[in-house]
This record gives structure tokens, sequence and C-alpha cells, in this order.
């Protein structure tokens, strides 16, 4: 679960993560330091509402919230401020917190209530949801120092090709940003994608499947990459790219000794990133380098994040994203730019 904690106090901001990392991800901001796009998760402000210029900053948070996403919005009112309470709830508040005990508490009864709705879910869309826990599973599994299961892997991408054969691209799309954030999202909507691409060109099952595992395992490296830097709303400053742009070599590292693991899977999880015009990493690989899947990989992963949704950033339009990788011919290759636009735009 992501908590977006917003604070008058810069002091303050290690002090929650400390507590709240890493069971949730913290996305903390300064009151008045550029505009926030906020539309995923609870939202936890802690500033002194007797200022005048704080509320009024408050005030413009509460307003650019998309508030069907964001339902919980806490305020942190200390003890002897306690008349601040009626403040908050003037604010929007729907629930003031008074101490760390009483925040961690609120935030775990937050997280059951959402796992009750997540679970009605799982009934209706069982291929996301069974696809997820393998994810899950996965990204656990590296976390935690271990081996990966192939087996989850192949039960992930497994489910999302009758997923996608089932409800189409489309609405694969619109339910896995519905109820999936981070990296998850991305590695479902990518794969969702790539697999969306394949069917459409008529591959072959078994191909669709390698494409999938292939789409399924590449950013599998990230689950060693810190999620402070991964979930950050703003840029990443040149030390943190440098981190970010290790995750294709960490997640061929990861999977290259594994019994049963396929030479084109490991080629697309090192080189997704990789562009024809060799300005792409890790290996600046040339175009005659550079095989058809990781082409129609590296198309799939580019749309789906640019179709992300993110916390801090609304989800592009289709049409928008197909733009995008319009203007990127010469790294991507164009006959298979054009061969996307339907999948892009119609599946
Ligand atoms: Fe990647
Ligand atoms: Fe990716």
């Amino acid at each position: 679960m992501l908590v977006h904690f917003v604070t008058d106090e810069p002091g303050k901001i290690p002090a929650i993560r400390a507590m709240l990392e890493p069971r949730y991800h913290v996305a903390a901001r300064l009151l008045g330091t550029g505009e926030m796009q906020i539309s995923d998760g609870v939202l936890m402000v802690d500033a002194d509402l007797r200022e005048a210029a704080r509320v009024e900053q408050i005030k413009n948070v509460m307003l650019g919230l998309h508030s069907i996403a964001i339902t919980e919005k806490l305020f942190v009112v200390q003890s002897h401020i306690q008349h601040m309470v009626a403040q908050a709830y003037a604010l929007g508040a729907t629930a003031v917190v008074r101490s760390s005990r009483e925040i961690v508490f609120k935030l775990a009864e937050i997280e059951v209530a959402e796992k009750t709705t997540k679970a009605d879910f799982v009934t209706a869309s069982p291929e996301i949801a069974v696809g997820a826990a393998a994810f899950e599973a996965m990204f656990a599994a590296i976390r935690n120092g271990k081996s990966i299961n192939l087996s989850d892997a192949e039960n992930a991408t497994t489910q999302i090709v009758n997923g996608i054969a089932k409800n189409g691209l489309g609405g694969w799309l619109d339910d896995v940003r519905r109820y999936h954030e981070g990296t998850f999202q991305h590695c479902l909507l990518v794969t969702g994608v790539a697999v969306g691409f394949a069917l459409d060109l008529g591959f072959t099952y078994p191909d669709v499947k390698r494409l999938g595992m292939a789409a399924t395992l590449h950013d599998i490296g990230k689950a060693r990459i810190p999620l402070s830097i991964l979930d950050k709303a703003g840029r990443l400053d040149p030390v943190e790219e440098e981190i970010i742009k290790r995750h294709p070599v960490i997640g061929y590292e990861l999977l290259k000794d594994l019994a049963g693991i396929r030479p084109e899977v490991l080629d697309g999880v090192r080189h997704h990133h990789e562009y024809l015009d060799g300005s792409g990493y890790p290996d600046a690989l040339a175009a005659g380098k550079i095989s058809d899947l990781v082409r129609l990989l590296t198309i799939s992963d580019i749309f789906a994040a640019l179709v992300e949704r993110r916390p801090y950033k609304p989800p592009m339009a289709r049409e928008d994203a197909y733009k995008v990788l319009c203007g990127m011919e010469g790294k991507l290759e164009g006959s298979l730019i054009r061969a996307f636009r339907k999948v892009a735009l119609v599946a």
C-alpha cells in the first residue's frame, strides 16, 4: 500500500520512513514544493494547522486529489494541539491520529479493508489475481535472497495469456490499472501488451508464451532496486538513474543459471532497454544484435510504461502513447511500430 506523507517539516520524513517502511511504500513531499499529483493510496498530512499559510497549501493538495482512488486522508494532530482536530476534519480528513502507534494501527485497518475489496475482485478476474500473486511470490523470493521458481513465471504468463484472450487488451489494461500499483502493475501491463501484440501478429501459442515469459521476467532485476528509487515521484538524480539502469543485468544474473530458462528469455531480460541506434543499455547493442523478440518487448515495455497509472501521474491516453512510439522510429523498428498501431489503439 502506498502512503503519501505530506508535511511542513523535512525532519519528519526520515522518522515516518523508519516507522512505515518496508511494509508500506512511503512517498514523502514537503508542503509548498511544487504541484502534487496524488491519485492512489492513503494520504497522511502532518503539518502545523495553526499556520494560515500551511492551511492554504493543504487545501490545494486536497483540491488536487483524485477522490475516487484516495479514500483515506489521515491527519496527524499532536496531542498538545488537540483543538486542531476540528480544523483537520474541516480540511477533509477522514480520520485524525495522534501518535505513531495510532498511525500504525490505522494503516493496518485500512489495509485489511482494502484486501477485502480486492478479495471481491478475485472472483471477478481470477487471471489478474493469480498473475499478481505469482509476481508477488517471485519478487518476495528475490528480496529474501532466494532464487525464483520458474513455474511462478510460467503460471503468471499463462494467466495473462488467458486473461487477454478472454477480455481483450483494453479490459486487461483497465482492470490492472484499477487494482495494482508500482512494479507489479508495470509487469502485468507489459506482459499483457506483449501478449496482445503477439496474438495480433498471429504468433503460434508457443511463440506467444515465449514473448510472454520474457515480458513477465523482463524487470525482475528491479526486485533488487530500493523502493525509494523505484517509486520516486520526481525525476531521478544521476546516481539514482545509474542504480536503476542496473536492473537488466541484475535480472540476467538472477536467472541465467536457473534450470530450464530459455536463452531468448535471458536475451529479453538483459536487452529490453537497447535501441537500434546503439544508444540503449546495458550493452549498447547495434541493430543487428537486437533480436526480433527483444524489439517487440521493448515496444511493449515503453507503451505500457506510458499508459501506467502512477500515484503522481495520471495514465497517458493510448493514442498519445502511440504517438510517442512513432516519434522513436530509428530507436525502435518502424515496421513494428506500424504493426503495433492496432494493438495500441483498438485492441
Ligand atoms: Fe526495464
Ligand atoms: Fe519495464
